[in-house]
């Protein structure tokens, strides 16, 4: 700023100073004080002001745009828009849906990103045995060889079952469909620990299983234990609901004590054999 536009900035404030009328208690100075301190101040050498052009700070307060004030329904989409989670059953309801084959299912799984077991698994545990089977078996959730090796009941549990189907003449390794077996679990992925799957759990991998079931088209499916009645029947109590055929979304059910509970506990291996041969008389109706 040259010093001719210093003065004239001076004298702009000079007459602001005049227009405003401040009184000494004001101020603490009169008009002709405050002009000897800014001549003052040219002698010393100042040639600049802060700005070009002096600014009237108390007219800012009332020219200055206010923020526009946020209405309420904006407000409230804001918030929802902020708190809404996906929700994951919905999610694999859709991906599900949209698998047109095996292969594309299983694909869907391994990219469904919502279930924080798949983190701690080594593997996605997806099925094993003759996809044209006429009987799956559901079982809960993959253990440590299971996870180890990427196929469904492979361990001790896994041998008992096998034996189990080979009493009535089935095998999951067989070519011809009315003598295979097709099996699952209602969890692809290990849970820590073998703990049992939570409700959040079961129900968003629940349109995964049905999607399943759906594309092999057995004719009837085998509930091994009371998460796979939760998932299937939406209820649990295997003691009660075993014994009967039960159906749920169109689907014929024979629900069974898991492989490992019989494990724990012999004695109810005979009543094991009776719901064999239930299943044995179903898929020989069909
Ligand atoms: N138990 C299950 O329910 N599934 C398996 O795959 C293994 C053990």
């Amino acid at each position: 700023m040259s010093l001719g536009n210093f003065i004239r900035t001076i004298a702009c404030f000079s007459f602001w100073a005049a227009q405003a009328r401040l009184s000494p208690m004001e101020s603490q100075l009169d008009w002709h004080s405050a002009r000897a301190l800014l001549e003052w101040q040219v002698e010393l050498g100042a040639t600049e002001a802060i700005l070009d052009a002096p600014v009237d700070r108390f007219s800012l307060e009332t020219t200055a745009p206010k923020p526009a004030p946020v209405t309420a329904p904006a407000a409230q989409a804001a918030v929802q828009q902020a708190s809404v989670q996906p929700d994951p059953a919905q999610i694999a309801k859709q991906m599900a849906e949209t698998a047109g084959s095996l292969d594309a299912l299983q694909a869907a799984l391994a990219g469904f990103e919502y279930c924080e077991l798949k983190r701690g698994a080594r593997n996605l545990v997806f099925s094993d045995g003759n996809p044209a089977a006429q009987v799956i078996i559901v079982g809960e959730a993959p253990g440590r060889d299971e996870d180890q090796q990427g196929k469904p009941f492979v361990g001790r549990a896994g041998q008992l079952l096998d034996k189990m189907l080979a009493a009535i003449g089935l095998d999951r390794q067989s070519q011809e469909p009315a003598n295979a077996a097709y099996i699952t679990n209602v969890v692809p992925w290990r849970p820590p620990q073998n703990r049992e799957p939570s409700p959040e759990e079961i129900a968003m991998l629940t349109p995964f299983l049905l999607r399943h079931i759906a594309l092999i088209k057995p004719t009837v499916v085998v509930a091994m234990g009371n998460i796979s009645c939760q998932a299937l029947l939406g209820k649990r109590g295997i003691s009660k609901l075993r014994g009967q055929l039960q159906n749920s979304r169109d689907i014929d059910v024979i629900p069974m004590f898991h492989p490992a509970y019989l494990l724990r506990n012999p004695s109810a291996k005979k009543l094991a054999w009776a719901d064999l041969l239930m299943l044995k008389a179903k898929l020989a109706a069909s």
